[in-house]
């Protein structure tokens, strides 16, 4: 784990806030759903905000809507992580169904290089379909969640953790059946980042009380 700073440089309006270009030392780009926390050195903000990865950019990353809106083109961030853990997408995946739950599909398509690169197959299912998502890319709706969990051989979710009890049912699980192979980046706030043990960021999974800091924020989704 790294703490430097860096700079935000663009920022883009999207359906679900502000994104933008940081930069930054290559040690602090945060792989797919991991995290860092950032601030504001100095500025009368409460909290650092966890930052997560949309893509890749020269000298930095694409960092995921919603950044503050008192964030504007030019901000020094204090920047600390890479945190948390990640996305595992295996190498023989060879059929990806990318599913947000989430405002928009962003943290989920820092996963698009890797599954293009090894000619994955992918779906994203979403309420929200990004203007410059790549045509090799299939989009299908919500209500085809449950065809598309059986299609994939890995499912990478983006979820928020109020939508946690009703996933199984949204996937089209019954109670006897396993989950689909695959992972879910659950969205929570983690103003800490595990520093001082808040648990505000605590998600319930199978064996108890996990926290997304630092045990996830992406979990299995044989824990749910
Ligand atoms: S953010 Fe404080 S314990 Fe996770």
């Amino acid at each position: 784990m790294l703490t430097a700073l860096g700079e935000l440089r663009e920022i883009f309006l999207q359906d679900d806030g502000l994104s933008g270009r940081i930069t930054c030392p290559s040690g602090l780009v945060p792989a797919p759903g991991q995290f860092l926390l950032a601030g504001r050195p100095g500025s009368d903000d409460p909290l650092p905000v966890p930052v997560f990865k949309a893509a890749d950019s020269a000298g930095g990353f694409l960092a995921a809507a919603p950044l503050p809106e008192t964030w504007l083109p030019g901000t020094t961030l204090h920047l600390r992580g890479p945190l948390g853990r990640g996305f595992s997408l295996p190498k023989t995946c060879s059929r990806l169904a990318l599913v947000s739950l989430s405002a928009a599909p962003a943290r989920l398509l820092a996963l698009l290089p890797q599954a293009l690169a090894q000619n994955a197959s992918v779906v994203l299912v979403s309420g929200f379909i990004p203007a410059d998502l790549p045509a090799a890319v299939e989009v299908q709706s919500l209500a085809d969640l449950p065809e598309v969990q059986k299609w994939s051989d890995f499912l990478a979710a983006d979820l928020p953790r109020e939508s946690l009890p009703g996933l199984r049912e949204l996937l089209g699980l019954s109670p006897e059946m396993p989950p689909p192979t695959g992972q879910a980046l659950v969205y929570v706030p983690m103003p800490c980042g595990g520093l001082a043990e808040c648990g505000v960021c605590a998600v319930n999974v199978k064996r108890g009380w996990k926290l997304a800091c630092k045990d996830g924020p992406v979990f299995d989704l044989s824990d749910f």
